[in-house]
């Protein structure tokens, strides 16, 4: 059964990179009664102001895309920020979404609450086996909570009220948006950075920290959205079949990944660098393979779409706009 146009629709964290690319998907698909709120206008983890702004706004539907994010250094710095500001806006939301009658919410995960050791590709029966990465475990504890709030409610409420609260987990995410920031920036947008300083400088050589073995996957953002607005669309029956009610989260990958020097090569090429690539081969590597299984999303119909190159090449414009 399609969904009528004309709903209104609750985009948490429209500003943010995920959150934007979520507009933009709606608005590409017909959805255009979106409601949003900066930051500034609404504290999502204030109890009282997420209410109150329910009780006006009354949605249809919510795609939670707000979160407290950083990256290594900000999550063990700030440790108790990254779990209570999680907690607070996952459970203020997802609440009083309940409470004023929202029968539809997706919420955005992170592939960071799979434990540390974990065979690979990272399957959704992963989820609670093991410990966590110790570096984001308070962020990841956070995330796991907002997974099982969804499946609380909907196993308490799903029948009685119809309510259906799904969520996805993002593996690694670039695109337009992205944070470009020297010290605390995921690997492809710092990539673009130093790779676009080198060529401007002519500098003869780029160093990367490690062996450039390791391999990572990578899923470009407007693709996640698709996956986002998908996963809230799709038949409930059909949802259903591919879940359980105690592991309904959804992976969302690319569905294969590369190695770090490959990521590296090609960056340089969408940049135009011409000088050479080391690698610092005294610097730590990190986890050698971290992938998602996506054979869920891939089983109800679903494939991301966007080929690296072509993603890079919007991100390095994105990123050009911004320093410009
Ligand atoms: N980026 C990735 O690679 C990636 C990968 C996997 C999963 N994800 C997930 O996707 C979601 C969105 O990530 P993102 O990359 O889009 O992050 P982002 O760019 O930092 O966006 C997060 C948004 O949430 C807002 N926000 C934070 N705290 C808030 C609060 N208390 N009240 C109201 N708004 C608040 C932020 O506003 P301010 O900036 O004004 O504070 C920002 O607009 C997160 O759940 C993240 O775990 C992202």
């Amino acid at each position: 059964m399609s969904i009528s146009k004309d709903i209104k629709i609750y985009v948490a964290g429209h500003r943010g990179m995920v959150g934007s690319a979520i507009v933009r998907q709606l608005n590409t698909k017909g959805f255009d009664n979106l409601v949003t709120r900066t930051h500034e206008e609404l504290d999502l983890t204030n109890q009282q102001a997420v209410k109150d702004f329910f009780q006006e706004e009354r949605p249809d539907q919510v795609y939670l895309a707000a979160a407290k994010v950083g990256g290594i250094h900000a999550n063990n710095t700030y440790p108790a920020d990254f779990i209570y500001q999680n907690l607070m806006i996952e459970s203020n939301v997802i609440h009083q979404a309940f409470q004023f009658g929202v029968r539809k919410l997706l919420f955005l995960g992170s592939s960071c609450i799979y434990p540390k050791i974990v065979p690979q590709p990272m399957s959704e029966e992963a989820l609670l086996t093991g410990k966590l990465e110790p570096t984001n475990e308070p962020y990841a504890i956070a995330k796991i909570a907002g997974i099982k709030l969804c499946e609380s409610y909907n196993r308490q409420y799903g029948q009685s009220h119809g309510i259906d609260y799904r969520s996805v987990m993002p593996t690694n995410l670039y695109g337009p948006g992205d944070n470009y920031h020297p010290e605390n920036s995921h690997v492809i947008p710092a990539l673009i950075r130093r790779f676009h300083e080198a060529w401007k400088k002519s500098s003869p050589e780029v160093v990367i920290w490690g062996t450039g073995t390791p391999m990572r996957e990578f899923l470009y953002v407007d693709d996640m959205a698709a996956a986002s607005v998908f996963v809230m669309e799709l038949d409930k029956r059909l949802y259903d079949q591919h879940t359980d009610q105690m592991q309904s989260h959804i992976n969302v990958g690319f569905g294969s990944d590369i190695t770090i020097r490959e990521l590296a090569e090609t960056v340089g090429k969408v940049i135009g660098y011409q000088g050479k690539i080391i690698f610092d081969m005294s610097k730590p590597d990190g986890t050698h393979k971290k992938l998602m299984n996506s054979y869920r999303m891939e089983a109800m119909g679903w494939k991301a779409s966007t080929n690296l190159i072509d993603g890079l090449k919007i991100s390095y414009q994105d990123y050009l706009r911004k320093i410009s």
